[in-house]
C-alpha cells in the first residue's frame, strides 16, 4: 500500500504535471484533496453542485489570453485591433469579457451579432462576416450601426447597396489562393473555396470595382483567413505579401488590414503551436514590411483565445471491459457537446478529476452516450483507476465545443460556468427537457 507520503509525492508530480500543461487552463492544479482544480474551483465539487457534463472555463485564462495579444501587438504595431472571433465561444458572457478586455469582435451571423449587442458591444466594433448573409441580417447590421461589414461575394454586394441609405464601411474578403497546413474542413485560404474572392480569376478585381461604384459603401480595407488550427506560420506571409501585391494592382490604400484568426492551440501534451508572440510577431512584421504606408491591424484569434481556457467535466456512468480488446469508460455526453472527434479525427486528453494526483494506470477509450459507435471522445485515454460516479475531465474543449453542441439523441445543451479565484459563475444554463419541447408545435 502507498504512504501517505507516496501518495503526497504522486500528487506533487502530478500537479506539477497539470500546472505545466499547456493544455490545461493556467492556474489549474491538483488541489490538497487530490482534485483537479480550475479557476480555483475543485470539479469534483463543482460538478456535484452545476451537475455534469458542464463547459468549465477559468476565466482569467480568456482575460490573460486577451491581454497577450493586445500586449503582443501593442509593442509591435502603431495602429491595431485584436478581434474576438466569437463563433469560437458564442455566449453573451464571453462577448461580455471580450468587451471588458477591450476587444473588438468579429460576429458571423445575425445571431452572433445579436449576442454580441445585448452584451453591449459598441456596434462601431462589431465585424460582420458570412458568405451568404441573409437580407435580415444585413439589415441588422445596418439597424444596429455594425461598424464593418465583411462583404463575401458580388450577390452580396448588390443586396447591402441597396439596403443602405447612409454611408457603410466595408472590407472585402480575399482568398489569396493559399493552402494552410491543417485539416481541410478548416482550411479557408485556398482558391477553391466558398468564401470571399479569388484573386487567379479576377473576381477579387470585379469586387472592388463593385464596391467603388456602390455609392453608400465606404472600402476601408481588406481581409483574408486563411485556416484554422494552424502551426505553420509561413503561409501567414505569404497571404500578406499577396495582399499587398493586390492593394497596388487596384491602387488601394487600405486603412484595416484584417488577416484573421487561425493560431493552433495544445490539445495534447506535446502539441507545440507557436506563441502569441510568434505569431504577432510574423503577422506584424509581414504587414509591416509588404504595405507602405501600414495599414491598421487587425487579427481575429478565436481558439488561441479560448481553446485551452476551457474543460469540460462529465461524469462516468459505465465502464465496460471486454478481455483482450478493451476497456470503455462511458461519460454523460459525447458527440452533443463535443463534435470535434467525430468531425475532425481531433484528439483529446482525459483525466479523472477525483484522482487527478494519482499515477494513470489504465487504458481505456471514452466513449459518449449515444447512439453511434463512433461516439467517441478520447481512444486510448491514460486514467487513474477509473469507477463508476468518477467524474471525468477533457482539457481544450473551450473553443468550438459549446459553439457546436447539439441535441443529438435529445441531449440537453450543458451549462457553461465561468471560475474565478474559486468562485463558479453559471453564465449559460443547462437546457431542459422541457426546453426541448419549446418549439415544438
Ligand atoms: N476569422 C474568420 C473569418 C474565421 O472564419 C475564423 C474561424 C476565425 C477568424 C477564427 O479562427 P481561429 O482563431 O479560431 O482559428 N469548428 C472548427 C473551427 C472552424 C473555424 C471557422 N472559422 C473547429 O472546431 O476546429
Amino acid at each position: 500500500m502507498a504512504s501517505g507520503d507516496d501518495r503526497h509525492n504522486a500528487a506533487a508530480v502530478a500537479d506539477d504535471r497539470i500546472t505545466a500543461s499547456p493544455v490545461y487552463p493556467r492556474g489549474s492544479r491538483v488541489n490538497e484533496r487530490g482534485h483537479l482544480e480550475v479557476g480555483g474551483c475543485d470539479l469534483v465539487e463543482l460538478a456535484s453542485e452545476v451537475g455534469t457534463p458542464a463547459y468549465v472555463y477559468a476565466e482569467d485564462d480568456i482575460r490573460w489570453r486577451a491581454r497577450e495579444f493586445t500586449r503582443a501587438l501593442s509593442e509591435r504595431a502603431d495602429s491595431f485591433e485584436v478581434l474576438f472571433a466569437s463563433k469560437a465561444l458564442p455566449c453573451t458572457a464571453a462577448y461580455a469579457l471580450a468587451a471588458d478586455e477591450g476587444l473588438s469582435v468579429d460576429v458571423a451571423s445575425g445571431g452572433e451579432l445579436r449576442m454580441a449587442l445585448a452584451a453591449g458591444f459598441d456596434p462601431s466594433r462589431i465585424h460582420l462576416h458570412g458568405n451568404n448573409k441573409s437580407t435580415d441580417e444585413l439589415r441588422y447590421a445596418i439597424d444596429s450601426g455594425v461598424g464593418q461589414i465583411i462583404v463575401d461575394s458580388l450577390d452580396e454586394i448588390a443586396r447591402l447597396e441597396q439596403l443602405l441609405d447612409q454611408p457603410q464601411r466595408v472590407l472585402i474578403r480575399i482568398t489569396p489562393g493559399i493552402t494552410a497546413s491543417t485539416h481541410s474542413y478548416v482550411q479557408t485560404g485556398q482558391e477553391d473555396s466558398k468564401f470571399g474572392f479569388g484573386l487567379a480569376d479576377g473576381l477579387a478585381e470585379q469586387a472592388v470595382g463593385a464596391v467603388r461604384a456602390a455609392p453608400h459603401l465606404e472600402l476601408v480595407g481588406l481581409h483574408a483567413h486563411i485556416g484554422s488550427q494552424i502551426f505553420e506560420l509561413e503561409p501567414f506571409t505569404r497571404a500578406i505579401e499577396i495582399l499587398a501585391e493586390f492593394t497596388r494592382a487596384v491602387d488601394l490604400q487600405p486603412e484595416l488590414l484584417n488577416i484573421g484568426g487561425g493560431l493552433g492551440i495544445a490539445y495534447v501534451e506535446g502539441d507545440r503551436p507557436p506563441s502569441i508572440d510568434e505569431y504577432v510577431d510574423v503577422k506584424v512584421a509581414g504587414v509591416q514590411r509588404a504595405f507602405d504606408p501600414v495599414p491598421r491591424i487587425l487579427i481575429e484569434p478565436g481558439r488561441a483565445l479560448v481553446g485551452n481556457a476551457g474543460v469540460t467535466a462529465y461524469r462516468v456512468g459505465t465502464i465496460k471491459e471486454i478481455p483482450g480488446v478493451r476497456t470503455y469508460v462511458a461519460v454523460d455526453g459525447g458527440m452533443s457537446d463535443n463534435l470535434r472527434p467525430m468531425l475532425y479525427g481531433s484528439r483529446y486528453e482525459a483525466v479523472i478529476a477525483d484522482r487527478a494526483g494519482d499515477a494513470p494506470d489504465t487504458s481505456a477509450t471514452i466513449a459518449g452516450m449515444h447512439c453511434e459507435s463512433g461516439d467517441v471522445l478520447v481512444e486510448d485515454a491514460a486514467l487513474a483507476a477509473p469507477r463508476v460516479g468518477d467524474v471525468l475531465v477533457t482539457p481544450a474543449t473551450g473553443a468550438y465545443g459549446y459553439a457546436m453542441a447539439n441535441n443529438y439523441n435529445g441531449a440537453p445543451r450543458p451549462p457553461v460556468v465561468f471560475c474565478r479565484d474559486g468562485d463558479a459563475r453559471v453564465v449559460v444554463r443547462r437546457e431542459t427537457w422541457d426546453d426541448l419541447l419549446a418549439r415544438d408545435l
